[in-house]
């Protein structure tokens, strides 16, 4: 379960969060949130609507194309970043954010990535910055304090891959990454249940199982999330396609979670409000435990019953 921001890092393109060790440069951020414009790898605008100051709604800005010189730096400044993240602040690892639409996810994508310069056009190019971010963060401070985060196919920021692209991804990634001795990718998943109905979507834009077919083209520690149930993610481990599986909507309303598992409560027995996008947010930051993180704790030997 992520925490906020932890520490912010200013970086001359734009900003640089840690969130609980993980990294990423925003391409959906808004100068209307007081921050610079944002950048991506073209200026791809997305639709939608933010809250800006004021508790009132904006459409998102058209992001500012970054140069190749731009990207080029980039991965100094992820390493510069990492590193204060681990001497300064103490973090044991980073999560490097290749998902969620932000700027490395932008290079991915070919909707956002319209390039012509060796940060676009093939895959290969697509996935340029992102192999030499997790390069230089792993040079600086070890393979093995080093993880990132994939999300192919649908995000929350008007992306939605089709299940072609979504598979030359991690075609690609899966055996330059296994080289890479990372502590752990994370494979996250929005093309199932309950995603692609959340986004309006009539079915999953992917008819394969992405965690399988991810595994079985790389062999480093894998860790996966995306609408899994306790079962579910339970099966994936025993099955060996996962080491590791992390949740975020069900833990929201379900916050001993690890001790609900481990006393065997299954998936019927949590709380679903999580997964209420109606609970998520709220434009009033005096409102913002209601719903959110004021739900009763149950008694773990209680639940299992
Ligand atoms: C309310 C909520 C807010 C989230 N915010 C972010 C976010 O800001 N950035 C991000 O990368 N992922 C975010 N996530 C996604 C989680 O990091 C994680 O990938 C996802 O919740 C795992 O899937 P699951 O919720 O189906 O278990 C959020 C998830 C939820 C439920």
């Amino acid at each position: 379960m992520m925490l906020r921001a932890q520490m912010m890092l200013r970086s001359p393109c734009s900003r640089v969060a840690t969130t609980c060790g993980r990294m990423r440069v925003t391409t959906v951020a808004s100068s209307l949130v007081g921050d610079k414009p944002p950048v991506s790898a073209s200026p791809v605008g997305m639709a939608g609507t933010l809250y800006v100051k004021g508790g009132v709604k904006a459409e998102y800005e058209v992001p500012r194309e970054l140069t190749t010189a731009e990207v080029e730096a980039l991965p100094a400044l992820f390493a510069d970043s990492a590193e204060k993240a681990i001497k300064a602040a103490g973090f044991d690892g980073v999560e490097l954010h290749a998902g969620n639409g932000y700027l490395l996810q932008s290079f991915l994508a070919k909707k956002t990535n319209q390039r012509a310069d060796k940060y676009g056009g093939s895959i290969a190019n697509r996935s340029r910055l992102l192999l030499e971010v997790i390069d230089a963060v792993a040079a600086r401070v070890g393979a093995g304090r080093t993880s990132v985060k994939l999300q192919p196919g649908i995000t929350f920021s008007d992306l939605v891959e089709p299940e072609a692209d979504v598979r030359e991804l991690l075609d690609y990634l899966g055996p330059e990454l296994s080289k890479r001795n990372l502590a752990y990718v994370c494979l996250s998943s929005l093309n199932g249940e309950p995603y692609f109905r959340l986004m309006q979507m009539p079915a999953p834009n992917v008819s394969f199982d992405v965690f399988r077919h991810f595994r079985s083209i790389f062999s480093g520690t894998l860790m996966i999330n995306g609408g899994l149930g306790i079962e579910t993610g339970e099966q994936y481990v025993s099955e060996g396609v996962a080491d590791l599986v992390s949740y975020g909507g069900l833990f929201i309303a379900n916050a001993n979670m690890p001790a609900l598992v481990a006393a065997g409560v299954k998936t019927g027995g949590l709380n679903p409000a999580g997964y209420d996008p109606r609970n998520w947010y709220s434009k009033d930051p005096a409102g913002d435990a209601k719903n959110y993180t004021d739900w009763p704790v149950q008694e773990p030997a209680a639940a299992a019953k």
